[in-house]
């Protein structure tokens, strides 16, 4: 039985104050316990969100030594050792806007397996790519460059995140047929390249996920829920959202 996870991908926003309000509506919130609720905040406001029973924290990224002078980067090991679970490896944004390559991702991707956090591994096909057709070869093979350095069981270990970038902070979400296809790919792909780990990875859809389209999308057989972004920055919006999949 996968792992069914609704995460907010705060990204580069949340003051301290956004933080201690957003901290107070999740603790007094209900979640069911199907499911598994995880926020990713920036750095400086991990530690408000540290620390409760309704949900676990994570880092949007970390850096690919576990130690040594590397001046303003954060190891994985750092990052377990603060309480945090998870973390964010190959978001498209990093991707684009900072030329993080498939190679930096897999040693991400492995040193954050090495220090006992879950990497939710981000990937998903440009707007060109999308319209040219290649799509699903572009994820594949995000995919298994990104999980190349683990070995057949850590696999097992990690969450992927289909984020198609056309998607992503444009309110134009994948259909679910889209989105679906897409899911289908990367678990088929998980279980031929990994020894048939796909059947126990969650696969999470991010991209323009709302309140009002969470439902359809979590319907799908292979979208084991979401990777929110602007609406996670909503505590009504967000916490719809995880009764929705619930
Ligand atoms: O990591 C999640 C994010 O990329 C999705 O953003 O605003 O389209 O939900 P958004």
């Amino acid at each position: 039985m996968r792992n069914l996870v609704i995460a907010g991908n705060w990204k580069m926003n949340g003051s301290q104050t956004f933080a201690q309000e957003m901290r107070e509506a999740l603790d007094n919130a209900e979640f069911s316990e199907r499911i598994t609720t995880v926020v990713f905040p920036p750095f400086l406001a991990i530690h408000t969100m540290l620390g409760s029973d309704k949900f676990a924290v994570g880092a949007q990224n970390c850096y690919t030594e576990q130690s040594g002078a590397y001046t303003g980067e954060v190891s994985p090991e750092l990052i377990a050792d603060a309480g945090c679970q998870y973390v964010l490896v190959g978001h498209s944004e990093r991707r684009t806007l900072l030329g993080e390559t498939d190679q930096v991702v897999a040693k991400k991707v492995k040193l954050a397996v090495s220090a006992g956090l879950t990497p939710v591994l981000c990937v998903g096909e440009t707007l060109d790519e999308r319209e040219s057709g290649n799509f699903k070869d572009v994820v594949e093979q995000q995919v298994v460059a990104g999980l190349k350095e683990l070995s057949g069981d850590e696999v097992k270990q990690v969450v992927v995140a289909y984020e198609p970038v056309w998607a992503i902070g444009t309110g134009k979400t994948a259909s679910a047929d889209q989105a679906q296809e897409v899911h289908a790919h990367i678990r088929s792909v998980l279980n031929s390249a990994f020894d048939g780990a796909g059947d126990a990875i969650s696969i999470l859809y991010g991209g323009s996920v709302k309140s009002e389209n969470a439902a359809e999308l979590l319907g799908c057989a292979d979208i084991d829920g979401g990777l929110i972004g602007g609406a996670s920055l909503n505590s009504k919006e967000f916490i719809t959202i995880c009764r929705i999949a619930a």
